[in-house]
Protein backbone atom coordinates (compact mmCIF):
# COMPACT_ATOMS: atom_id res chain seq x y z
CA UNK A 1 0.00 0.00 0.00
CA UNK A 2 1.06 3.83 -0.72
CA UNK A 3 2.50 5.70 1.76
CA UNK A 4 -0.75 8.33 2.74
CA UNK A 5 1.58 10.91 3.12
CA UNK A 6 3.06 10.47 -0.23
CA UNK A 7 -0.65 11.43 -1.92
CA UNK A 8 -1.55 14.72 0.13
CA UNK A 9 -1.75 17.03 -2.11
CA UNK A 10 0.08 20.29 -0.73
CA UNK A 11 -0.43 23.14 -3.04
CA UNK A 12 -2.43 23.52 -6.58
CA UNK A 13 -2.89 26.43 -8.87
CA UNK A 14 -5.94 26.55 -11.35
CA UNK A 15 -6.15 28.18 -14.15
CA UNK A 16 -3.92 30.62 -12.47
CA UNK A 17 -2.43 33.91 -13.87
CA UNK A 18 -0.38 36.47 -12.27
CA UNK A 19 0.09 40.20 -14.03
CA UNK A 20 1.68 43.42 -12.99
CA UNK A 21 1.21 47.21 -13.96
CA UNK A 22 4.15 48.51 -15.91
CA UNK A 23 5.41 52.24 -14.56
CA UNK A 24 3.62 53.30 -17.70
CA UNK A 25 0.64 51.40 -16.93
CA UNK A 26 0.93 48.76 -19.66
CA UNK A 27 0.25 45.44 -18.30
CA UNK A 28 2.89 42.54 -18.36
CA UNK A 29 1.03 39.16 -18.59
CA UNK A 30 3.89 37.30 -16.89
CA UNK A 31 1.57 33.55 -15.71
CA UNK A 32 -1.21 32.50 -18.13
CA UNK A 33 -3.36 29.93 -17.12
CA UNK A 34 -1.11 27.53 -14.63
CA UNK A 35 -2.31 24.76 -14.22
CA UNK A 36 0.23 22.66 -11.64
CA UNK A 37 -0.42 20.22 -8.64
CA UNK A 38 2.31 19.46 -6.10
CA UNK A 39 1.90 16.29 -3.68
CA UNK A 40 4.27 14.98 -1.02
CA UNK A 41 6.88 12.99 -1.93
CA UNK A 42 6.93 14.61 -5.11
CA UNK A 43 10.17 16.14 -6.32
CA UNK A 44 9.67 18.49 -9.27
CA UNK A 45 11.92 20.33 -11.66
CA UNK A 46 10.63 23.85 -13.36
CA UNK A 47 12.91 24.87 -16.05
CA UNK A 48 12.72 28.16 -19.30
CA UNK A 49 14.45 30.56 -20.22
CA UNK A 50 15.36 33.94 -17.93
CA UNK A 51 12.69 36.10 -17.19
CA UNK A 52 9.75 33.14 -18.36
CA UNK A 53 8.61 33.96 -15.02
CA UNK A 54 10.16 31.12 -12.69
CA UNK A 55 10.49 32.89 -9.80
CA UNK A 56 7.19 34.66 -9.92
CA UNK A 57 5.19 31.14 -10.36
CA UNK A 58 7.42 29.73 -7.19
CA UNK A 59 6.48 33.12 -4.92
CA UNK A 60 2.97 31.95 -5.67
CA UNK A 61 3.42 28.01 -4.82
CA UNK A 62 5.41 29.97 -1.44
CA UNK A 63 2.27 31.87 -0.66
CA UNK A 64 4.81 35.10 -0.95
CA UNK A 65 2.22 36.11 -3.52
CA UNK A 66 -1.21 35.64 -4.86
CA UNK A 67 -2.83 34.76 -7.98
CA UNK A 68 -4.13 37.74 -9.78
CA UNK A 69 -6.97 35.51 -11.38
CA UNK A 70 -7.42 31.46 -10.65
CA UNK A 71 -7.47 29.56 -8.25
CA UNK A 72 -4.35 28.58 -5.32
CA UNK A 73 -5.18 26.00 -2.80
CA UNK A 74 -2.83 24.63 0.25
CA UNK A 75 -3.53 21.61 1.41
CA UNK A 76 -7.03 22.03 -0.12
CA UNK A 77 -7.64 25.47 1.79
CA UNK A 78 -8.39 28.15 -1.08
CA UNK A 79 -5.27 30.87 -0.18
CA UNK A 80 -7.28 34.06 -1.05
CA UNK A 81 -9.88 33.77 2.28
CA UNK A 82 -6.73 33.27 4.87
CA UNK A 83 -5.45 37.03 6.05
CA UNK A 84 -2.07 38.50 5.14
CA UNK A 85 -1.00 37.22 8.63
CA UNK A 86 -2.46 33.78 8.55
CA UNK A 87 -1.29 32.88 5.26
CA UNK A 88 2.30 34.20 6.59
CA UNK A 89 2.27 31.95 9.49
CA UNK A 90 0.95 29.17 7.49
CA UNK A 91 3.91 29.77 5.13
CA UNK A 92 6.86 30.05 8.10
CA UNK A 93 5.52 26.45 9.32
CA UNK A 94 4.71 24.96 6.13
CA UNK A 95 7.38 25.97 3.34
CA UNK A 96 10.72 26.16 3.23
CA UNK A 97 12.29 28.99 0.42
CA UNK A 98 15.85 28.78 -0.78
CA UNK A 99 15.62 32.09 -2.75
CA UNK A 100 17.55 32.68 -5.62
CA UNK A 101 19.88 35.65 -4.15
CA UNK A 102 19.75 33.84 -0.62
CA UNK A 103 18.35 36.76 1.30
CA UNK A 104 20.77 36.08 4.30
CA UNK A 105 20.34 38.56 7.13
CA UNK A 106 23.96 40.65 6.23
CA UNK A 107 24.26 41.57 10.30
CA UNK A 108 23.77 38.17 11.60
CA UNK A 109 25.89 35.18 12.32
CA UNK A 110 25.40 31.87 9.85
CA UNK A 111 24.11 30.04 12.99
CA UNK A 112 21.82 33.08 13.90
CA UNK A 113 20.15 32.82 9.99
CA UNK A 114 19.83 29.60 10.01
CA UNK A 115 18.13 29.50 13.72
CA UNK A 116 15.62 32.63 12.07
CA UNK A 117 12.82 29.93 10.87
CA UNK A 118 13.02 28.46 14.39
CA UNK A 119 12.00 31.79 16.47
CA UNK A 120 8.36 31.34 14.62
CA UNK A 121 7.96 27.65 16.19
CA UNK A 122 6.04 26.96 19.02
CA UNK A 123 7.81 24.73 21.93
CA UNK A 124 11.34 24.80 20.98
CA UNK A 125 13.95 26.06 23.90
CA UNK A 126 16.64 28.11 22.51
CA UNK A 127 19.40 25.17 23.31
CA UNK A 128 17.15 22.67 20.97
CA UNK A 129 16.88 25.45 18.60
CA UNK A 130 20.76 25.83 18.54
CA UNK A 131 21.53 22.24 18.14
CA UNK A 132 19.14 22.00 15.27
CA UNK A 133 20.56 24.62 13.59
CA UNK A 134 23.56 23.42 13.93
CA UNK A 135 23.22 19.72 12.97
CA UNK A 136 21.68 21.21 9.44
CA UNK A 137 24.65 23.48 9.37
CA UNK A 138 26.75 20.81 9.57
CA UNK A 139 25.12 18.81 7.04
CA UNK A 140 25.99 21.75 4.69
CA UNK A 141 29.32 21.53 5.72
CA UNK A 142 29.50 24.82 7.12
CA UNK A 143 29.77 24.13 11.37
CA UNK A 144 32.73 25.80 11.45
CA UNK A 145 31.58 28.91 9.99
CA UNK A 146 28.64 29.35 12.22
CA UNK A 147 29.84 32.80 13.99
CA UNK A 148 30.50 34.32 10.45
CA UNK A 149 28.10 36.85 8.87
CA UNK A 150 26.92 35.85 4.98
CA UNK A 151 28.89 39.18 4.17
CA UNK A 152 32.21 37.25 4.92
CA UNK A 153 30.79 34.08 2.83
CA UNK A 154 31.70 33.22 -0.58
CA UNK A 155 28.56 32.96 -2.86
CA UNK A 156 28.48 29.41 -2.55
CA UNK A 157 28.84 28.90 1.17
CA UNK A 158 25.97 32.07 1.83
CA UNK A 159 24.15 29.56 -1.10
CA UNK A 160 24.87 26.45 1.94
CA UNK A 161 23.42 28.45 4.23
CA UNK A 162 20.28 29.68 2.88
CA UNK A 163 19.78 25.78 2.17
CA UNK A 164 20.14 24.86 5.95
CA UNK A 165 17.39 27.56 6.93
CA UNK A 166 15.33 26.48 4.11
CA UNK A 167 15.60 22.69 5.67
CA UNK A 168 16.08 23.31 9.32
CA UNK A 169 12.18 23.69 10.40
CA UNK A 170 11.49 20.74 8.28
CA UNK A 171 9.17 22.23 5.95
CA UNK A 172 6.07 20.12 4.07
CA UNK A 173 7.31 22.11 0.60
CA UNK A 174 10.48 23.08 -0.06
CA UNK A 175 10.43 25.48 -3.06
CA UNK A 176 14.62 25.89 -3.91
CA UNK A 177 15.14 28.79 -6.94
CA UNK A 178 18.20 27.83 -8.52
CA UNK A 179 20.03 26.58 -5.85
CA UNK A 180 23.15 25.08 -7.21
CA UNK A 181 23.59 28.27 -9.19
CA UNK A 182 26.55 29.23 -6.85
CA UNK A 183 28.18 26.17 -6.38
CA UNK A 184 30.53 24.21 -8.22
CA UNK A 185 29.28 20.82 -9.80
CA UNK A 186 31.25 18.73 -6.93
CA UNK A 187 29.11 21.03 -4.15
CA UNK A 188 25.90 21.17 -6.40
CA UNK A 189 25.22 17.68 -6.34
CA UNK A 190 26.02 17.13 -2.36
CA UNK A 191 23.82 19.83 -2.00
CA UNK A 192 20.98 18.58 -4.83
CA UNK A 193 21.26 15.16 -2.11
CA UNK A 194 20.82 16.61 0.62
CA UNK A 195 17.70 18.33 -0.35
CA UNK A 196 16.30 15.48 -1.90
CA UNK A 197 17.09 13.27 1.45
CA UNK A 198 15.43 15.94 3.62
CA UNK A 199 12.48 15.98 1.76
CA UNK A 200 12.70 12.01 1.33
CA UNK A 201 12.87 12.06 4.91
CA UNK A 202 10.20 14.26 6.13
CA UNK A 203 7.93 13.12 3.52
CA UNK A 204 7.88 17.07 1.80
CA UNK A 205 7.58 18.18 -1.53
CA UNK A 206 10.48 19.67 -3.45
CA UNK A 207 10.18 21.84 -6.28
CA UNK A 208 13.55 23.27 -7.89
CA UNK A 209 13.85 25.86 -10.51
CA UNK A 210 16.74 25.31 -12.53
CA UNK A 211 18.70 26.49 -15.45
CA UNK A 212 21.23 23.14 -14.74
CA UNK A 213 20.01 19.99 -16.64
CA UNK A 214 21.59 17.76 -14.51
CA UNK A 215 19.87 19.31 -11.43
CA UNK A 216 16.64 18.72 -13.24
CA UNK A 217 18.17 14.97 -13.67
CA UNK A 218 17.50 14.39 -10.35
CA UNK A 219 13.98 15.19 -10.55
CA UNK A 220 10.73 12.39 -11.13
CA UNK A 221 9.00 14.85 -12.93
CA UNK A 222 9.26 18.51 -14.83
CA UNK A 223 7.89 21.08 -16.33
CA UNK A 224 8.87 23.76 -18.87
CA UNK A 225 7.67 27.22 -18.05
CA UNK A 226 7.51 29.23 -21.70
CA UNK A 227 5.74 32.87 -22.32
CA UNK A 228 3.84 32.20 -18.86
CA UNK A 229 2.80 28.70 -20.25
CA UNK A 230 3.29 25.79 -18.03
CA UNK A 231 3.79 22.32 -19.91
CA UNK A 232 5.11 18.84 -18.90
CA UNK A 233 8.15 17.77 -20.25
CA UNK A 234 10.50 14.86 -19.82
CA UNK A 235 12.78 15.26 -17.25
CA UNK A 236 16.38 15.07 -18.92
CA UNK A 237 19.01 12.96 -18.54
CA UNK A 238 22.74 13.52 -16.99
CA UNK A 239 25.10 15.42 -19.19
CA UNK A 240 28.71 14.34 -18.36
CA UNK A 241 30.98 17.37 -18.34
N1 LIG B 1 6.69 43.06 -9.64
C1 LIG B 1 7.10 43.12 -10.91
N2 LIG B 1 6.97 44.25 -11.64
C2 LIG B 1 7.36 44.31 -12.92
N3 LIG B 1 7.88 43.28 -13.60
C3 LIG B 1 8.03 42.13 -12.96
C4 LIG B 1 7.66 41.97 -11.59
N4 LIG B 1 7.91 40.70 -11.21
C5 LIG B 1 8.44 40.10 -12.29
N5 LIG B 1 8.52 40.95 -13.33
C6 LIG B 1 9.00 40.63 -14.69
O1 LIG B 1 8.41 39.40 -15.08
C7 LIG B 1 9.33 38.59 -15.81
C8 LIG B 1 9.49 37.26 -15.10
O2 LIG B 1 10.23 37.46 -13.91
P1 LIG B 1 10.80 36.25 -13.04
O3 LIG B 1 11.67 36.81 -11.98
O4 LIG B 1 9.66 35.39 -12.60
O5 LIG B 1 11.66 35.46 -14.15
P2 LIG B 1 12.59 34.15 -14.01
O6 LIG B 1 12.06 33.12 -14.97
O7 LIG B 1 12.70 33.76 -12.59
O8 LIG B 1 13.99 34.68 -14.56
P3 LIG B 1 15.51 34.25 -14.12
O9 LIG B 1 15.73 32.85 -14.70
O10 LIG B 1 16.36 35.26 -14.79
O11 LIG B 1 15.58 34.28 -12.63
C9 LIG B 1 10.61 39.41 -15.91
O12 LIG B 1 10.62 40.05 -17.16
C10 LIG B 1 10.50 40.40 -14.76
O13 LIG B 1 11.17 41.60 -15.06
MG1 LIG C 1 14.25 33.79 -11.24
Amino acid sequence: MQDERSTEELVALVGVTRTVVLPDDQELHILRGINLRVHSGDHTAIIGRSGCGKSTLLNLLGLLDLPTTGELTFQGEPVKKLRSNARATLRGSAVGFVFQQFNLLPGRSALDNVITPLLYAKGRDFWKRRDLAMDMLDRVGLSHRAQTRPTMLSGGEQQRVAIARALVRKPRLILADEPTGALDVDTGQAVMTLLDTVATESGAALVTITHDVNVAALARSCFRLDQGVLSPTAVPSVVHA
